[in-house]
């Protein structure tokens, strides 16, 4: 008698065990084969959006043994043009907390600056800022904007981001901090400001 009441409670146990791994097996089938739907942001776990306000150096080094921006591509014309038009360098620039290239160390500019103005200089700016320090270790922030270098202040779009700057969306403000005529390598101050979760 208790023989078969324990075989039975082992019984039901092992199909309810069963039933679940069969049912959880058709819903994921099921999922995996859905389009579209729509979810609520607590489903993402999003709550508040909020603001930010970085702010770093960002080092375009051209010069020397190590530069962070190389030149990868340009136009029959470009030597000819005074505002260097077609160029295309791609960028793995430092961004730094304060003006030195020594300072804190946040993150990098990687990605790709085009020469795409014939009349002024102005660069077609694409890249990630991929940041290493603190909570956004690990997040970026994407930049596809319009950079007139010799204006006092450029504003820069910034049209999304990963990690803990999801859904980001926002501007930069780029100012050049010191700009070396002879070797090309600058040093612009940002500003950038994101909604983001
Ligand atoms: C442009 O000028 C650079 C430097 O003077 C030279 O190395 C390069 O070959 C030139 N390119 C063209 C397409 O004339
Ligand atoms: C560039 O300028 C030189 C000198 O003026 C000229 O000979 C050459 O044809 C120009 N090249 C292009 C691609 O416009
Ligand atoms: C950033 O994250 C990477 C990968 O998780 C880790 O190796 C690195 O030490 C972190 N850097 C800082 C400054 O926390």
């Amino acid at each position: 008698m208790a023989i078969s009441k324990t075989f039975l409670s082992i019984f039901s146990i092992l199909s309810l065990i069963l039933f679940s791994i069969f049912s959880s097996l058709t819903l994921a089938t099921e999922d995996s084969h859905f389009f579209h739907k729509t979810i609520s942001p607590t489903q993402l776990g999003l709550q508040e959006e909020k603001l930010s306000h970085l702010h770093f150096y960002f080092h375009d080094i051209v010069s020397g043994p190590k530069p962070t921006a190389v030149s990868v591509a340009q136009a029959q014309m470009t030597n000819n043009s005074t505002t260097r038009f077609g160029m295309v360098t791609m960028t793995d620039d430092p961004l730094t907390s304060g003006p030195e290239l020594e300072s804190k160390l946040v993150g990098k500019a990687q990605g790709i600056y085009a020469s795409a103005a014939q009349d002024e200089v102005g660069l077609l700016m694409v890249m990630n800022f991929a940041f290493t320090e603190g909570q956004f270790n690990g997040s970026t922030l994407s930049v596809l904007g319009r950079n007139t270098v010799f204006s006092a202040v450029r504003e820069i779009s910034i049209v999304g981001g990963s990690g803990l700057f999801r859904f980001a969306r926002g501007y930069a403000l780029a100012k050049t901090h010191t700009f070396d005529q002879k070797t090309g390598d600058a040093v612009v101050e940002y500003d950038v400001y994101v909604f983001h979760y």
